[in-house]
């Protein structure tokens, strides 16, 4: 048999996260901590607003850009949180974020050409990248006295000739780092004067500590600038099954990012976005307990690792992952592996997250407080019984 895959599809691996979930994902005794949700179901009147829709009958294909009314609260709300007026050409909502990620690296990347990862990483974002073919350089943010810490000009000297893309997380998953904007105003400069697609992947911008919202390119970014936000409805409304978000581009790009989009799902099903509309439009409320209670179980994450001795712990500004490393921990696939054979508790091996990762764990402290407890009380036991 000759193997008739492109080299980029048949090179591609499974994630580390998958990796260990699938084996364990059917085992009732196992906490799951691996994936980035919680175990707290989309809110009522969110839900009632999706079955409204289907009772009504709206089961047809839709503007693959995302609906009229889904455009205008997407507007609206990205209006308030930022005291921004954006202009609504630049809007498109033609899926999951994972699936605007992936339009907007083809739309700038393909074989051959260089792209820039700031790592830690979100290991999508390198299998969207690998996909298009594309030369992928990474730049690893640092511990400096305590905190994650990205230098740009680590990111400017990985620029070369045939760079088209940089791509930034923040808050980043796994590392819980927050940009800040002075950091994104450079690398908005740096951008601007090479042409180079600045791809900003903002999911998590409601879950900052101590403020509303973290710093944002889009307060920076005019309708011509090479930046495209990416943001959506998985973490702040807890609606990861839906598959919903949306991008901010450049107004020229966005009526060939919509064609594009026709070729994968031709837009998100009509009923969800009477969900997104009900959560963007009367979701505050929902935002704010989730955050809060993150940053609770931040707090019981940061008591079971913060003074451990084998445990290099950095407080996450953001995000609800923590990214531990452990001393003495070498291959973080077989110990992930051993954690949920043996303690039952399910969480990510650094290996995933990009190079320079292998002695840390990924923490996902999203589920409900009495169940992080107990897994935390497990790993602590794991860790303390290494050699
Ligand atoms: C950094 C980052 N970007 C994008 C996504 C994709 O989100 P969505 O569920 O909206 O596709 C995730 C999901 O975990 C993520 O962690």
């Amino acid at each position: 048999m000759t193997n008739i895959m492109r080299p980029e599809i048949d090179a591609i691996e499974t994630s580390g996260i998958t990796k260990v979930a699938l084996p364990y994902m059917q085992d009732p005794d196992v906490i799951p901590l691996w994936f980035g949700e919680g175990d707290i179901s989309t809110p009522e009147f969110i839900r009632d607003a999706a079955k409204a829709a289907l009772d009504r009958g709206e089961t047809y294909y839709q503007n693959s850009r995302g609906r009229p009314d889904t455009t205008r609260s997407i507007k609206a709300y990205l209006d308030r949180i930022y005291d921004i007026d954006l202009n609504p050409q630049r809007i498109t909502q033609p899926g999951s974020s994972m699936l605007a990620v992936t339009i907007a690296v083809q739309t700038a990347l393909g074989r051959g050409d260089h792209c820039v990862l700031v790592t830690p990483n979100w290991p999508n974002i390198e299998l969207s990248c690998q996909i298009a073919g594309a030369d992928i350089s990474k730049v690893r943010q640092q511990v400096k006295n305590g905190q994650w810490h990205l230098d740009i000009d680590d990111v400017e000297r990985a620029i070369r000739p045939t760079t088209r893309l940089i791509y930034v997380n923040s808050p980043c998953n796994p590392s819980g780092w927050v940009m800040p904007l002075d950091q994104m105003q450079r690398l908005l400069q740096i951008c601007r004067d090479r042409n180079i697609m600045l791809l900003s992947d903002e999911v998590y911008h409601r879950h900052v500590f101590g403020v509303d919202v973290a710093p944002s390119f889009m307060t920076l970014a005019n309708d011509d600038d090479p930046v495209v936000v990416v943001n959506g409805m998985s973490k702040a409304w807890a609606m990861t099954g839906w598959r919903l978000g949306w991008m901010v581009a450049p107004t020229y790009m966005v009526e060939q990012m919509t064609v594009f989009g026709q070729a994968f799902n031709t837009g998100s099903p009509s009923f969800t976005q009477d969900g997104l509309i009900a959560a963007l439009d009367n979701g505050e409320e929902v935002v704010e307990q989730l955050r809060t209670m993150y940053r609770d179980n931040r707090d019981i994450v940061a008591d079971a690792l913060g003074n451990h001795e084998r445990v290099e712990f950095v407080y996450p500004d953001g995000g609800f992952y923590a990214f531990p490393r452990i001393r003495g921990m070498n291959d973080s696939l077989d110990f992930v592996l051993k954690l949920a054979q043996t303690e039952k508790v399910g969480v990510a091996p650094g290996y995933t997250f990009g190079p320079g990762n292998e002695d840390h764990l990924r923490i996902a402290f999203a589920c409900s407080s009495d169940r992080l407890r107990e897994a935390m009380k497990r790993v602590v036991r794991f860790i303390d019984a290494m050699d």
